[in-house]
């Protein structure tokens, strides 16, 4: 979160004052939240979007929208929140470890090795608001007809080849939750152009098919048993304001990474991390790539104190091999085993990525100091390059 303030406080007192703080309300469409939804499909550039409690709930939804599950492979990043690997094995489905590249994000070329006759989907994850190489993976998708799922959680407003991040695949996620480029402490959105993923989303997130009015429906939509990930007025006032600071936002953002990067381009020790869209990262962050751990570990050491920023093998549940649950196969219970019901013996380790962890050690993130001005941040690289 970047910024929050009065224009939330005044929304967030708009809707306790009206007494109503559930989604729906009989004879009354126009809601905060489907007013958010509205706006949130027209930002990103999709038909449709799906308020949701989480991220992790917004990839669940997205993965019983597109049908994946039990026997389904699903490949994920080595590098990435831990719930990108959750949201599989939610459905039934086993997640795929794969590594990553210098850019921080898929590496095609392990992609390709990964792919078995079952595997169902990708999960790119635009991760640090770097965007994934999609013309590649989308390439192998439609090569090996696989499902693509942007995970979008840290890429809100990003953008690839002039098309928004989330918007490119069969479906995306995002996260809302307090850490993220817009937030609202805790909350998701998946988008997608198909109506079928949408309305299969929509009875994931409402088991209830609380939405549903069957007397005014033309539709009636796919039934299953699904779950409760609804989004609650009160989130999507906030975002609503959110919203619309996001140009802002990513504007202020892009300007400072910028200045950074002019500046420490010309760096002897270390070289901006390589990207698939330098125009379409959200920038939020800065990576810079060193030849050697210790020298990635002494810049950290050096610069911690003037700024935030730290290496990416240093960041818990962000990296595979700290995902215990996973490389343990370890679920609530025994006869609820996605391991056990795909179709071939999937075995992973800390070790299974070693081109990940090797990145990820020489890896120096730099978040970019979205308070600062931008005489600051020069100043800052430039005591980068001492
Ligand atoms: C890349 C990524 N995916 C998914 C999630 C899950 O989002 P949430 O915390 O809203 O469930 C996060 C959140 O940190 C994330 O960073």
């Amino acid at each position: 979160m970047y910024i929050i303030g009065k224009q939330e406080v005044e929304a967030v007192r708009k809707v306790i004052e009206s007494g109503h703080l559930f989604r729906y309300r009989a004879g009354q469409v126009a809601t905060q939240t489907a007013q958010f939804e509205k706006d949130f499909a027209g930002k990103i550039g999709v038909k449709y979007a799906l308020a949701t409690t989480s991220g992790t709930a917004s990839l669940i939804c997205a993965m019983a929208g597109l049908g994946i599950g039990p026997g389904d492979e699903v490949i994920i990043p080595g590098y990435t929140f831990i719930a990108t690997a959750l949201a599989p094995l939610a459905v039934g489905a086993v997640p795929i470890i794969t590594d990553v590249d210098e850019t921080l994000t898929l590496d095609p070329a392990d992609i390709e090795r990964k792919i078995t006759r079952y595997t169902r989907a990708i999960i790119p994850v635009h991760m640090l608001g770097l965007p994934c190489d999609m013309q590649a993976i989308l390439r192998i998708a439609r090569k090996h007809k696989l499902l693509v799922i942007e995970d979008a959680a840290q890429a809100c407003g990003g953008s690839y080849r002039g098309k928004h991040l989330g918007s490119l695949g069969h479906a995306g996620a995002f996260s809302f939750n307090h850490y993220k480029i817009l937030s609202c402490g805790e909350g998701g959105a998946v988008v997608t152009n198909d109506k079928n993923v949408y309305q299969r989303a929509m009875v994931c997130h409402d088991g209830g098919c609380v939405f549903f009015d069957a007397k005014a429906a033309a539709e009636k939509p796919p039934f299953f048993a699904g779950l409760n990930f609804r989004a609650n007025e009160v989130q999507a006032a906030i975002l609503n304001v959110q919203l619309k600071r996001l140009d802002g936002i990513l504007k202020t953002l892009r300007a400072r990474q910028a200045a950074m990067s002019a500046i420490l381009a010309k760096a002897q020790s270390f070289r901006l991390s390589p990207t698939n869209d330098a125009a379409g990262a959200c920038a939020t962050s800065l990576p810079l790539l060193f030849d050697s751990e210790k020298a990635a570990c002494d810049f950290v050491a050096r610069h911690k104190v003037a700024c935030w920023l730290f290496r990416p093998i240093d960041t818990d549940r962000h990296v595979y091999s700290n995902w215990q649950s996973i490389l343990k196969q370890a679920v609530h219970h025994p006869k609820w085993n996605p391991w056990r019901m795909a179709r071939r013996k999937i075995k992973q380790t800390a070790n299974s990525c070693p081109q990940t962890l090797d990145i990820l050690k020489r890896t120096v993130v730099i978040g970019v100091p979205f308070a600062k001005t931008i005489p600051q941040v020069r100043a800052l690289a430039r005591q980068m390059l001492d």
